[in-house]
Order: structure tokens, then C-alpha cells, then sequence
């Protein structure tokens, strides 16, 4: 079945919406006792609360056998085997062999488990070369500070796992990330380095991403200058992760310092392959390895449990759920965790850029929304911006509230007992938000009431360790991918970003000629034309 509409169970779903609609979430919360039971799970150490999402066990036993009709089970193991299931680019998408220890996938006639495991531990090695003082630079300096130059799924998953694991950094090395081809960008984050000190990953799985190779050539000039023209520089000072080794070496890297990632891994699922290199450099290599070991964990929760009962499914067929019955366009996600506030941003990527699209997986046009807009925050300061719409506002935006039990590694430089006391404040806050926006306040007047019916899903972690950041990660990869097959897309291309990457070559071009534009529309021309007149160097 190509078109999920005409599944039986997809008109039942919008009949079933119909009269769930003269429904209450603050009587479906208040009035049945037993609604904790069948819609909350223990994953691990998570604990996922779906009781507060407008559904009964009528809408998840019909959203089980839509799924069923599109074959889920099949393409979970689809994915999981290694099958072709990014059929634009004809190939495998297989991120969750990355963190499978032994076994047997074959992609093109080779066992890629044993290729990956060398892989990282290339990089686990280099990383704790890194890490112990004992990677040298060109004067014989060790490394202080890494820069990761690199964009998308090259910058934003490795970015955000070394901030929410910030208190597992346990070296001196600093870690920078660089990704926008703004000059202001690299510039601000070399002021404070010395390039005897300093070292690049340039971190591309097609080496030939725009931004990320006009930073590697300043970064190069950079260090190049400061090491007296040494030609030392680029074997000591800089290291790639590519699938294009070819083009790496080209730019100067030697093999030795290129480790690889696959281009059946696609950039944004590409976490836990040596992309994550800073990260590796950042926490050590034991605690990237319990990265790899939550996603591995919620991987064959994903493989082996029943819809009903699948974490990562649910997740997956209440998005859509929200987003084509109930009609909710948004969607936001709150970790109430600083470390965690780059996790909505890497979410953005990975569930826009996989799922925004208006064709299914054969090329016929959608006739379904899909991506909602993801929409990122961090508690409790989110409540301080954008919560006055999440209550009030005339768009229902379903919440994904993300808390942990306990705080924070931290130095350990504040009082034990007042930690624990704010520590409590944050959880009360987030516990709050989510009752009042599914239970809403009654007020005599309106402007002090709340409709409340605002559906939002908790996960409850204990500690945010490497073990559950990996859980984390493992969890929302695999919501996509149900999302994605559900309405027949390829989750795993991203067609709509090359035009105006070809586009930028254009323009690009024509900033410098001041006689005659390409064949542009107006607008474009008249921007030129300003830009042209005002530009200073
Ligand atoms: O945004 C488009 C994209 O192709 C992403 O999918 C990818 O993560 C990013 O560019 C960077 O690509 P690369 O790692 O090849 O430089």
C-alpha cells in the first residue's frame, strides 16, 4: 500500500477522532484509574508517559493496525537487515549497525559489523591519544583545543552530545564546533586558540559540502601561517571523518588521520559512527562505547516488542496521531536539562530533513501532512518565552517534555542539599506544565483560563548518563522512521536542500560581476544590484 488513506484503519482513525473530540483530556486523566497502566512504559531506565496524549486504547489499537497495513514490522526489520530502504540513492540506511556489536550485515558482498568496529576503534585510539597529552603538534605542544568543522549531521549530533555529557569532559581539551560559513563564525572561535595547540576535524561525509570546506581552507591558512609555513601542519594539526577518502587526501590529509563514515549511513543518523570524533575526544572512549550501548538497547526493543507495547513505535504513530487526525502542525520538545538544550536543535535536523517532504518513496505526490515543525526549548526558560502560546495561544502545539530524576554531573562546587532542593523546583516545574496543559484551569474569566487538552508526552529519565543519552537518541531515530513509514517517504534523503545549494554556486558568481546577472527574478537581481553598491571589501 502506497497511499495511507486508503488503509481501512486510516478512515476509521477520522472517524474514531470525531467523537474522541467531545472528549476531555481532564476526564479521560481524572475519570479512568487504569489509563496510566496501559499508556505508560519502563525502557531501560526511562520512563515514557503517553497517559497525557488525547488517545484511548481504541485510537492505539487502531493507529497498531494502520501501522500493521503498512507493514511496520517488515520494514523495521528492513531497516535493521540492511535492506535498500533509501531508494533515491539505492541504498541501506543503517545507522543502527553502528552500534550493534557482532553480527552479520552485508552490504555490496562485505560484513560491514567488523568494518565499523575498526573503525571506531581507530578513532576510541586517536581519541585517547588526544585526551592523554600525547597527540603532538608540529613544536611539539600537545593539544589543547579541537575545532570540529562540519555542518548538519556533521556538526549538530556530535555539538550536542558534548554538551549534554559536559560532566563526563573530563580533560583539559576544549571542544569548538564551527559550522556556518559566515566568516564571523571561525574567526570568533580562533581568537581565543593558538594554532601550536589547536586541532580540526573537518568532518565531512561528502567532503564537498560548501561551508564546511571554505572553513577548512581558512582553518588551514590559519594554522599554516602561525606554524611558520610548516609542512608538518596538516599531518599534525588536522584529521577528517569522510566517506570520500579520495577527496580528503586531495586536500592534504593523510589516510592515517581520515577515519571513515559510509554513505549507507546518512549524515543526520550518523551519530554514533566516528562523525561523534570530538565527542569520543570529549568523554573518553568508555562513554561513547555506553552511548552505543543505550541505542543498541532501545535497537532491539525496536526489532523485537509488539506495536502495542513499542516504545519508540508509539512515539512514532502518535506524532502522526497529532499531526494528520488531530491536525497539530508543531510540535515542541523541552528538555527541562541545560546540558540537553542542544537535543531539540539535533532533533530539528533529524526529523525535518528526513521527513519534510511532498513525495512518497515512489515518487508520487503526498496526500497526507508530514514533518510537523519542531519547535526547541529548554525548561524552565521556555516558560518564560514561548509557554504563554503552548496554554493560551490558538494553535494546539503538542509537547515532548524531557526531565531526569536527579541533576547533573557537576563540579561539585555548589551545596549537595541546595542542588537537590533547585533540582526539585525544576522537576516541579516541568511536572506542572504538563498537567496544565493537559487539564487546563477554569477561571470565571476567560482571560485567566485555560482550555487545558493540550496533549504532551513525558520521558523520565534517572541520570543523564551516557547510557541514557543513547536511549534518548535510539528512541527518536526509530519515532522518525515510524513516521516516515507510515506515510510511505524516504526518511533518508534530502533532495530539497541541493537546489539551493546549486543556486548559492550561482549567485555566488555573480556578487563578483558587476556587468550582467544570470537569468535571476527580479528581487534577486535588485539584491544583487544593493549588495553590489554597498559592499566594502
Ligand atoms: O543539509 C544537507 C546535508 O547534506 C545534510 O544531510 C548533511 O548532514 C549535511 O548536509 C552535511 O553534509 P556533509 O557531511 O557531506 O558535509
Amino acid at each position: 500500500m502506497n497511499d495511507p488513506t486508503q488503509s481501512l484503519h486510516w478512515k476509521a482513525l477520522e472517524n474514531h477522532c470525531s467523537s474522541l473530540r467531545k472528549i476531555s483530556l481532564r476526564d479521560l486523566l481524572f475519570e479512568d484509574p487504569k489509563r496510566t497502566e496501559s499508556l505508560t512504559f519502563e525502557l531501560g531506565n526511562l520512563f515514557v508517559d503517553f497517559s497525557k496524549q488525547m488517545v484511548t486504547e481504541e485510537t492505539i489499537d487502531l493507529l497498531v493496525a494502520l501501522a500493521n497495513d503498512l507493514d511496520l514490522n517488515n520494514r523495521i526489520g528492513e531497516l535493521i537487515n540492511g535492506e535498500p530502504l533509501n531508494v533515491s540513492e539505492n541504498r541501506p540506511a543503517l545507522h543502527t549497525a553502528l552500534r550493534c556489536p557482532e553480527g552479520d550485515i552485508t552490504v555490496d558482498g562485505e560484513n560491514v559489523i567488523p568494518l565499523i568496529r575498526s573503525a571506531l576503534e581507530k578513532s576510541f585510539t586517536a581519541a585517547e591519544k588526544i585526551r592523554s597529552g600525547q597527540w603532538l603538534g608540529v613544536t611539539g605542544d600537545q593539544i589543547k583545543a579541537v575545532v570540529n568543522i562540519g555542518i548538519g549531521g556533521s556538526h549538530l549530533g556530535p555539538a550536542m552530545v558534548v554538551s549534554a555529557l559536559s560532566g563526563y569532559c573530563d580533560n583539559d581539551v576544549r571542544i569548538r564546533f564551527v559550522s556556518n560559513i559566515d566568516p564571523s563564525s571561525l574567526d570568533t572561535e580562533l581568537r581565543s586558540l593558538d594554532p601550536r595547540t589547536t586541532l580540526f576535524i573537518i568532518n565531512s561525509k561528502s567532503f564537498h559540502t560548501a561551508e564546511t570546506l571554505a572553513n577548512a581552507h581558512a582553518a588551514f591558512q590559519w594554522a599554516h601561517d602561525g606554524l611558520d609555513g610548516s609542512a608538518e601542519v596538516i599531518k599534525k594539526h588536522f584529521v577528517a571523518i569522510t566517506a570520500n577518502q579520495d577527496v580528503a587526501e586531495n586536500f592534504g590529509i593523510p589516510a592515517e588521520n581520515i577515519f571513515p563514515t559510509w554513505d549507507w549511513v546518512g549524515g543526520r543518523f550518523s551519530i554514533c559512527s566516528p562523525v561523534s570524533f570530538s565527542a569520543m575526544i570529549a568523554v573518553g572512549s568508555e562513554n561513547f562505547q555506553s552511548i552505543l550501548n543505550g541505542c543498541y538497547k532501545i535497537d532491539n526493543h525496536f526489532r523485537a516488542t509488539d506495536l502495542k507495547a513499542n516504545v519508540p513505535a508509539l512515539m512514532g504513530m502518535i506524532a502522526v496521531w497529532n499531526r494528520n487526525f488531530l491536525g497539530h502542525t508543531n510540535h515542541a520538545v523541552v528538555p527541562y536539562s541545560t546540558d540537553l538544550h542542544k537535543f531539540p536543535l539535533y532533533l530539528q535536523q533529524l526529523e525535518m530533513e528526513s521527513n519534510g517532504k511532498h513525495v512518497r518513496e515512489d515518487g508520487s505526490r503526498v496526500s497526507t501532512k508530514t514533518s510537523p515543525i519542531i519547535l526547541s526549548g529548554v525548561g524552565t526558560d521556555a516558560q518564560h518565552s514561548f509557554f504563554q502560546f503552548l496554554h493560551q495561544g490558538t494553535e494546539v502545539i503538542p509537547v515532548d517534555f524531557i526531565a531526569f530524576s536527579n541533576p547533573s554531573l557537576s563540579s561539585g562546587s555548589l551545596d549537595r542539599e541546595l542542588v537537590s532542593r533547585q533540582h526539585q523546583a525544576l522537576l516541579a516545574n516541568c511536572f506542572a506544565q504538563s498537567k496544565a496543559l493537559a487539564i487546563g484551569s477554569e477561571s470565571s474569566t476567560e482571560t485567566f483560563s485555560s482550555d487545558g487538552n493540550r496533549p504532551n508526552t513525558t520521558v523520565l529519565g534517572t541520570h543523564l548518563d551516557p547510557f541514557t543519552l543513547g536511549q534518548l537518541i535510539a528512541l527518536y531515530e526509530h519515532k522518525v522512521f515510524t513516521m516516515g513509514v507510515l506515510w510511505r517517504i524516504n526518511s533518508f534523503d534530502q533532495w530539497g536542500v541541493q537546489f539551493g545549494k546549486l543556486l548559492a554556486e550561482t549567485i555566488s558568481n555573480d556578487l563578483d560581476n558587476p556587468t550582467g546577472f544570470s537569468d535571476h527574478d527580479s528581487s534577486t537581481k535588485s539584491l544583487l544590484a544593493r549588495y553590489q553598491k554597498s559592499r566594502e571589501i
